[in-house]
């Protein structure tokens, strides 16, 4: 087994706080919920599977971390209200609501019904402005366990195929550049009446998941792997980290950011010329252009 890398982070960062992560029983919810929970926080996960749920659970217990898990879905708005009020009658107050909850699959776009689009959309985009709604009133200042001045946090996951455009992936991109757009709005919104800081983190390819593994068929794989400017996938350890810097008061005048954990990936590009041929073809052209300047012929001025 893979050694973890140490936090560069204090222990105590999110000391006393209360975290509720939606899909945070695996992935990257999970290693949010993990790192969290090892800063100091205490976690509720919420999630669709049982069996998922009650594995997490056991195993941030087993860090010695206080845990807690609900079954429920993001789609459903009674769900959202109850996973919410749970969380709080059990740690009594909400400090971080983190939407890591998402769907997810490989479809062209002409091969994808209505259904299937609106599916997406629903889990993530509508999912993460439904908890959001349904925990504002713990989060707002002056809320249940706060203090006047001290509004809680939000972080929603959202993921880089829309900076540009995705192949087979028109549901998911189209879902989180509204999750990107919820980010910057609730920043406005809820930051200036309520001072609640609302941040997202868009991951590019992070190995070791579902997403990986669903979206990233082998043959993609390789060929992605080509144009990596870091030359590697990230690790969910990766995404935990910024997680953790934006959550705590490292990132207090951080508010309506998406920060993007891709290791560059959006940018790549093929470099169809090499470094060396590039240095021929520029000096070519410039000694060209030296020796006979380019211009309009004087009778035609
Ligand atoms: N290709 C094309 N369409 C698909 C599909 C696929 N692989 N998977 C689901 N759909 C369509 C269905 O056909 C259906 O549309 P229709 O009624 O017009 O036929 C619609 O999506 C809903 O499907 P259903 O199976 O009822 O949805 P669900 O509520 O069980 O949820 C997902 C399905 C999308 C959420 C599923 O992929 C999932 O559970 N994923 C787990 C979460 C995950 O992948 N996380 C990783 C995040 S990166």
């Amino acid at each position: 087994m893979e050694m973890e890398s140490p936090s560069p982070f204090k222990g105590d960062i999110l000391k006393g706080k209360v975290v509720l992560l939606t899909g945070g029983g695996s992935g990257i919810g999970f290693e949010i919920s993990a790192q969290f929970g090892k800063h100091g926080a205490s976690i509720a996960i919420m999630g669709r599977r049982k069996n998922v749920l009650d594995d997490a659970v056991s195993a941030l217990r087993s860090l010695g971390i206080p845990a807690v898990g609900f079954v429920g879905d993001v789609r459903r708005r009674e769900d959202a209200q109850r996973v919410v009020d749970a969380t709080v009658k059990h740690f009594g107050k909400l400090d971080i609501l983190v939407n890591a909850a998402a769907g997810n699959f490989l479809v062209a776009a002409e091969d994808l019904s209505p259904n299937g689009f609106k599916t997406v959309l629903d889990i993530d985009s509508v999912g993460t402005f439904t908890m959001c709604h349904e925990a504002l009133k713990y989060l707002k200042k002056g809320g249940p366990g706060r203090s006047s001045s001290d509004g809680g946090f939000i972080l929603n996951i959202s993921a880089t195929l829309h900076f540009t455009a995705s192949w087979y992936q028109i549901h998911v991109s189209a879902a989180k550049a509204a999750v990107d757009s919820l980010t910057r709005n609730l920043a406005l919104e809820w930051g200036t009446d309520y001072d609640i800081r609302v941040n997202g983190i868009a991951p590019g390819p992070i190995g070791d998941t579902a997403g990986f593994r669903k979206l990233m068929p082998q043959e993609m794989n390789n060929k992605v792997m080509e144009d990596l400017p870091l030359d590697k996938v990230g690790e969910k350890w990766d995404v935990a980290m910024a997680a953790l810097y934006l959550a705590s008061d490292a990132g207090k005048f951080i508010n309506g950011t998406t920060l993007t954990v891709d290791g560059g990936a959006w940018l790549s590009r093929p470099r169809r010329i090499t470094k060396d041929a590039v240095k021929q073809f520029s000096r070519t052209v410039e000694q060209k252009s030296r020796a006979a300047p380019v211009g309009l012929p004087t009778s035609k001025l």
